[in-house]
Formats: structure tokens, C-alpha cells, sequence
């Protein structure tokens, strides 16, 4: 068993149940696919035989199948049971009930993007994290000079940005977002920003000029990098549903020290760097995917939002959506996601 056949049990399911319309047909529909020794129930008694991690995935997949088609049922039967008498109905040229519920074509889905996000933030929601939308046209200050990089700080560079004519910049990351939030709340504080982020770059297997960032900020007395890098691990296991392999790297960033890159194992080649003999395209070949720029927040940022850095420390850290999905569902391409090939959206 695996998520296509679930897939296409559900459309098969979908399809016969549009074309009923008789009510013992619709009873039977429901014994063949929701009933007791039906289809569903017989994929649930497989489960305990997936020994893969990919487990609680699948049981989650069916269970949303089985609600969808359950309530997809319900609502049929209600129509029919509601419907007027046959004879009015074979005379539609004289009969239109303009009150009759619509029903439920192909309504699509949320984008694997969104439906991940929302994710994403449950989790942060349940570790006491308030989550924040950021703005995705700021100014120079918010995007650079609150960040400890004021006019020509050549660490600007480090970003290829899209300015507007109006000299607004298309933000390059959501810690354009970290002054406003450092200045208005008063520590402790806990917060997770999410935003689309754009970049003037050349795109490959794992970069996109439109990508998707998730930060956090944690300020309070007493706070180390051992904390980032405890609360940063607990985020992915509970995300992953196992335990990830990351490998913590020194890094820059102006805005923080020290700096660090936090990288996780590819999954698309496994950690090894290659595939069916050659370079894996998505890690570059390193086994490793690098997923967070993060660090101790800099003191200047600290004392340009207001907060005294002699009583206070925080953390804080910026990691790719987009890279933290392609690893939970074994995406090569990051391309795929703005592609709109509903062959690969349909997947989820
Ligand atoms: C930053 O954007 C920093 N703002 C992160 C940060 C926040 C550091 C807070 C310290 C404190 P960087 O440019 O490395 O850093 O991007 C962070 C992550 O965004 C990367 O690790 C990667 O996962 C993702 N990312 C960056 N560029 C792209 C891209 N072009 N396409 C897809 N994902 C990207």
C-alpha cells in the first residue's frame, strides 16, 4: 500500500458516488467502501504492516479520505432523500429548484506549500511561539539597516535584491520583520514570522527567486545557543516524525553572533551524495541540504529595537519552507512547486 493507490481508491470511490442516484445504490456504495469490511477498513488493517517511518503519514491520509467520503455520502443521500417526486423531476422544463445544494465537483486542494505551513505553525503554536505574517514589500531599514547593516555595509550583498523604483525593497528574508517585533513586544518573548521572501538570483534544483521563509525569535534572560539549537532539533523531529540528523556549521550573518548554519541529512540520496551513480542534483552532492541560517542575536539589533542587551539574550533563526517540504516528501526540484503542473500538485 502506498499513497497512489490510496489516491486512487479515493477517486474511484469519488467517481461511482457522482454517478449514483438511487438510493439502495447509494447504500450499497457505502457498504463496499466505508462499511465494516469495506475497502477503507481493509487499507486500515494494513497499517500495522508498514514498518517505515511513512506510517502515521499514510494512516493520516486515510483518515482524511475516509471523513471526505463520509461527508461526501451524507450530502448525497440528503439530496436525494429531499428530492421531489419523480414526476416532477422527469419534466425539467417545466421544474428548476433553485434551492437544491450544490454538490461537490473537483474543488481542489491547498498548495503542499500552504498545507505545510499551516503544519509548520501548529507546531510552533504548541511550543508557546505567537506567529506573524511578515510584509512582503518593506523598506531599507526594516530589510537591512535595523539588522546591523546600514548604507554600503557590504554584507548586503550577500542577498541579490529586487528594489521597486519607489526604493522599496521585495523583502530577501523575514527578518525584515525581527525590529518590529523586538520593538513592540517586551521580552520574554517567543515569535514565529512566515512570509514569501524574493531573490534576484539564478534558480536551480534548490533555489527559486519566490521562496518561503519561516523565522523565529527568542528573547529572554539567560538565553544561549544551546537553546536555538535544542528548540530548533524538537521543531524538526515533531515535524518530521523521527529523529533528524543535522549537522551545525559556523556561519555570517550581521544581524547575529556568532552565526551558524544549521544542514540536514537529503533525503532525496539518503545522506550519500549520489544517485543511481551520479552527483545528486538536489544536495550538490554533499548529502546535505542547508536549511536555517540562525546565531545569537546581535546586540546592536537588541538595542536599536529597544531592548537592553545587558539583561537581555535571544536567538533567532530564518529557515527555507520550500527546502524543509522537499525533504518531508522527497521533492528533487524546488522548481516543481511554482510549475503549476496539477500532474505534480495532485500528488498531495
Ligand atoms: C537568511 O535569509 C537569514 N535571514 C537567516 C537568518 C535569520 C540568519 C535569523 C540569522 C538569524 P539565508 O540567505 O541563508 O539567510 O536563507 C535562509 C534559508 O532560506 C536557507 O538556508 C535556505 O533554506 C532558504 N533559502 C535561501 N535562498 C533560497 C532560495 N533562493 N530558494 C529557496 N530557498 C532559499
Amino acid at each position: 500500500m502506498n499513497k497512489q493507490t490510496i489516491n486512487e481508491l479515493n477517486k474511484r470511490a469519488s467517481r461511482e458516488l457522482e454517478k449514483l442516484f438511487d438510493l439502495d445504490k447509494l447504500r450499497e456504495w457505502k457498504r463496499q467502501y466505508l462499511g465494516k469490511k469495506g475497502l477503507i477498513a481493509q487499507l486500515i488493517k494494513q497499517l500495522p504492516g508498514i514498518t517505515d517511518n511513512k506510517r502515521p503519514e499514510i494512516g493520516r491520509q486515510i483518515n482524511q479520505i475516509k471523513n471526505d467520503l463520509k461527508k461526501a455520502y451524507d450530502r448525497k443521500m440528503s439530496n436525494l432523500q429531499n428530492q421531489p417526486p419523480k414526476t416532477h423531476r422527469q419534466e425539467p422544463n417545466n421544474w428548476f429548484d433553485l434551492t437544491a445544494p450544490g454538490e461537490k465537483t473537483n474543488l481542489g486542494h491547498l498548495h503542499p506549500i500552504t498545507q505545510m505551513r499551516q503544519y509548520a505553525e501548529d507546531i510552533f503554536t504548541r511550543m508557546g511561539f505567537e506567529i506573524f505574517e511578515a510584509r512582503e514589500v518593506d523598506d531599507d531599514y526594516h530589510n537591512f539597516e535595523s539588522l546591523n547593516m546600514p548604507p554600503q555595509h557590504p554584507a548586503r550583498d550577500i542577498w541579490d535584491t529586487f528594489w521597486t523604483n519607489q526604493g522599496l525593497v521585495l523583502i530577501t528574508h523575514t527578518s525584515s520583520m525581527q525590529n518590529r517585533i523586538l520593538s513592540t513586544k517586551e521580552p520574554p518573548l517567543r515569535a514565529v514570522i512566515v512570509g514569501r521572501c524574493f531573490r534576484n538570483e539564478a534558480t536551480d534544483a534548490r533555489h527559486e527567486h519566490t521562496l518561503h521563509q519561516i523565522e523565529g525569535l527568542l528573547v529572554d534572560r539567560g538565553i544561549t545557543l544551546r537553546h536555538l539549537i535544542g528548540v530548533f532539533k524538537a521543531f524538526l523531529d515533531e515535524f518530521y516524525q523521527r529523529d533528524v540528523g543535522i549537522k551545525i556549521q559556523p556561519s555570517y550573518f550581521p544581524f547575529v553572533e556568532p552565526g551558524i548554519e544549521f544542514l540536514i541529512d537529503c533525503t532525496i540520496c539518503r545522506g550519500k551524495g549520489t544517485m543511481n551513480k551520479k552527483q545528486c542534483s538536489t544536495c550538490g552532492g554533499s548529502g546535505w541540504i542547508e536549511l536555517a541560517g540562525a546565531g545569537m542575536i546581535h546586540p546592536k539589533v537588541l538595542k536599536e529595537a529597544g531592548i537592553d542587551p545587558q539583561k537581555y539574550s535571544g536567538f533567532a533563526w530564518g529557515f527555507g519552507l520550500d527546502r524543509l517540504v522537499m525533504m518531508k516528501y522527497g521533492i528533487e526540484d524546488i522548481r516543481h512547486f511554482h510549475s503549476g503542473d496539477l500532474r505534480f500538485i495532485r500528488q498531495f
